[in-house]
């Protein structure tokens, strides 16, 4: 374990590395152990060393969630088993009659999450262009306690001021949370831009090699922390300790593959961009991305997933099948290229006219870019392109 005051002045990759990773110090092991027992001795009743049971506390959770809290540089950190296991904690903290306002393209699990599930239990929830300032505010009503965010948004890459919308937020007095899967905390933390708290789906990019799944939320509000604590508890959601373990391998490399990640999609897009047979690409680093001067200005750089339009669902469904680096699959992150199809896969789960209405098509392929060579998947995509045209 690290002194939390070695931490501050640590760079990224530093932080990463070395915060709740240093060696064990019952054996000097450089790697993080795995501690599977489900509970811990005690010297007298209520007597422990910081463990009694291993859903309230395991230490190789609790080394992952020291390393991701200085990643996002919170004062805390919760994991759990999944991206929608921390989403799920967080709603619960709600009442009936609360009220949600959120990102109108939000990945389809979060909205089938708010629709399907915290709906029945009074919760209501407005979608919102929250690109647009005035929208969010015409949103807010007086029972609005939380602001959801994704940026940039699954699978549009749209980009939303999260500065602003917590100023906006915050001034009604709702609390804001944001979905910071696709940047990951190198790119983007959005707990210096006001939000209240971050989400991660940890099966993503903080994983990184598409063998784990898992979710964690970082805050500095120690109050929300401990009312988080208790549900974490409650509920259960919590991560095993081989997950913990994974996800703290991963971390690892995480500033490395981001920055190939970021280098390779900046390629992919600005050659996607020039094919005649793509009629639209969405990547926040490109002239063309209306929400690319905010990007510039709330991340390092522009991230790894890039979106674009062909003419049709029969020519998406094509260039899908003709891709051979790509795989065809859902999620996102890892250091292999994946391409999807979101209106079939992803986002299925969202009636097809809120779908369409926000600009979800049936033409559009979504990539997550790997650490490949960025010749090799330029080729791979131009070469689809051009058979499911032909
Ligand atoms: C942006 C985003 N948020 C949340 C989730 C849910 O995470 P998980 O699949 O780990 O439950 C996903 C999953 O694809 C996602 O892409």
């Amino acid at each position: 374990m690290t002194d939390k005051k070695s931490r501050n002045g640590w760079g990224f990759a530093t932080r990463a590395l070395h915060v709740g990773q240093g060696p064990d110090p019952a054996t000097g092991a450089v790697v993080q152990p795995i501690h599977l027992a489900t509970t811990f001795a005690q010297q007298g009743v209520g007597k422990h060393q910081g463990f009694e049971y291993s859903r309230s506390g395991n230490p190789t959770r609790s080394a992952l969630e020291e390393n991701l809290a200085a990643l996002e540089e919170a004062k805390h950190c919760l994991a759990f088993a999944s991206g929608l296991g921390a989403e799920s904690t967080m709603m619960l903290l709600l009442k009936p009659d609360d009220h949600v306002v959120y990102m109108e393209d939000v990945y389809g699990g979060t909205f089938r999450l708010f629709d399907k599930v915290m709906k029945r239990f009074g919760i209501t929830f407005t979608a919102v262009d929250a690109t647009d300032l005035e929208a969010v505010e015409d949103a807010i009503t007086p029972s609005t306690r939380l602001v959801w965010l994704e940026s940039p948004t699954n699978p549009l890459l749209r980009v939303v001021d999260i500065d602003a919308v917590s100023e906006v937020a915050h001034s009604h007095g709702a609390m804001v949370c944001v979905d910071n899967t696709f940047a990951t905390p190198y790119l983007q933390q959005p707990l210096h831009l006001g939000a209240d708290a971050v989400m991660h789906s940890a099966t993503k990019y903080i994983g990184g090699h598409s063998d784990v799944v898992g979710g964690a939320i970082m805050t500095s509000d120690d109050e929300l922390e401990q009312r988080l604590r208790f549900h974490q508890n409650a509920i259960g959601a919590v991560p095993s300790p081989f997950d913990c373990w994974l996800l703290l391998r991963g971390i690892k490399t995480l500033a490395l593959r981001v920055e190939r990640q970021s280098e390779n999609a900046m390629a992919v897009a600005t050659t996607l961009e020039s094919n005649r047979a793509v009629q639209r690409v969405h990547y926040p680093g490109l002239e063309s991305h209306a929400g690319r001067a905010v990007a510039q200005r709330q991340m390092r750089l522009f991230g790894g997933m890039v979106s674009f339009e062909v003419k049709d669902e029969a020519t998406a469904l094509r260039v899908l099948e003709k891709l051979e680096i790509f795989a065809l699959a859902e999620s996102l992150g890892a250091v292999e290229s994946l391409a999807e199809h979101p209106a079939r896969m992803t986002h299925a789960s969202i009636p097809e006219a809120e779908r369409k209405r926000s600009g979800v098509g049936d033409g559009l392929i979504r990539l997550s870019i790997g650490v490949e060579d960025a010749a090799d998947l330029v080729a791979d995509l131009e070469h689809a392109l051009a058979v499911a045209n032909a």
